[in-house]
């Protein structure tokens, strides 16, 4: 996604954050639009805020549950999409284990349907990263100089690579990847982020601190380190941000472990930003739904 377009979708998301629900043009812009969210991996902060998102922009919803769904009766995903569409769904929200099922599915979607990727494989999150990089603008402006040290297992995180592929193209250029050696890939987007296996040398002045989850669901059991050994070397507590910059702020994408990657004082305290991720979360997918469906994205549009 080009420099241009992340900075007009945040501009976007931003200005929608400040719009109350009732203030929402009327017809709103995606009356008449039908959406589907199509998960096959668990989700509450992703499709939930998709489907406010859709809703608050006068969307009709479906929620597809992949393992009561005639998928499970042998469908094909294909079929599964033609079904939809001649249902009237003319966007689908589509959450997938495998990598490039999005980009199959908007090839074989009629000209006027829009998918969106809401988490696929190990690489992809795109509206993560967008919700992650709109948190930070709103707490850290700068974005040339601002450091961000990213903690826990990034090779396995879509999120990860989401937000710093987000990141870089806005500017930022101190990244962090801390965490065991095996976890801090070298590959695109990270190549030019440092690698830092002690926790203190990762934070030692950072601006944002932003702790993974250990995805086990995508390691192999001998792989899974021991929760309380990983918690005491790389789980973010008071103690141990003492030497982020003053006025760090504490990202975590959810779902939390609490008590592994991440203490409850630091995701309850006050340099927590969690939660304000997550309203950041449904403003980007409006924005986002907004634009694929070609529909007025400035603000005079949104309001009565
Ligand atoms: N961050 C995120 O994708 O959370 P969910 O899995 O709950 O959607």
């Amino acid at each position: 996604m080009p420099a241009d377009t992340i900075r007009t979708l945040l501009a976007n998301a931003e200005r929608l954050l400040a719009v109350p629900g009732e203030a929402i043009a009327c017809p709103p812009a995606l009356a008449g639009h039908s959406v589907a969210l199509l998960f096959f991996e668990p989700s509450t902060r992703t499709r939930c805020s998709f489907e406010l998102a859709a809703k608050r922009l006068g969307a009709v919803t479906v929620n597809f549950h992949a393992a009561a769904a005639s998928i499970a009766k042998g469908e094909s995903l294909a079929d599964t999409l033609y079904t939809l569409e001649a249902m009237g769904v003319d966007l689908f929200v589509v959450r997938h284990r495998d990598s490039g099922v999005c980009a199959e599915l908007a090839r074989l979607a009629a000209p006027h349907v829009a998918v969106v990727n809401a988490g696929e494989g190990r690489r992809d999150h795109p509206t993560q990263g967008l919700l992650d990089t709109l948190t930070i603008l709103r707490h850290k402006p700068d974005l040339e100089r601002v450091r961000v040290a990213i903690v826990g297992d990034i090779v396995h995180s879509r999120v990860a690579y989401s937000a710093v592929t987000a990141l870089t193209a806005l500017g930022v250029t101190d990244i962090r990847l801390v965490g065991p050696a095996e976890w801090l890939p070298r590959d695109e987007p990270f190549a030019r982020a440092s690698r830092h296996t002690a926790l203190k040398d990762g934070l030692a002045g950072a601006d944002v601190i932003m702790a993974l989850r250990i995805q086990k669901e995508r390691m192999a059991a001998a792989e899974e380190p021991d929760s309380d050994r990983y918690f005491a070397r790389y789980g973010l507590t008071e103690d141990k941000l003492a030497g982020a910059a003053p006025g760090a702020v504490v990202m975590h994408p959810g779902p939390m472990n609490r008590g592994v990657e991440i203490a409850a004082e630091v995701a309850d305290g006050p340099r927590s930003v969690i939660r304000e991720q997550v309203t950041n979360g449904v403003a980007v997918r409006m924005a986002v739904m907004q634009r694929l469906l070609n529909k007025p994205t400035d603000t005079e549009a949104l309001l009565v």
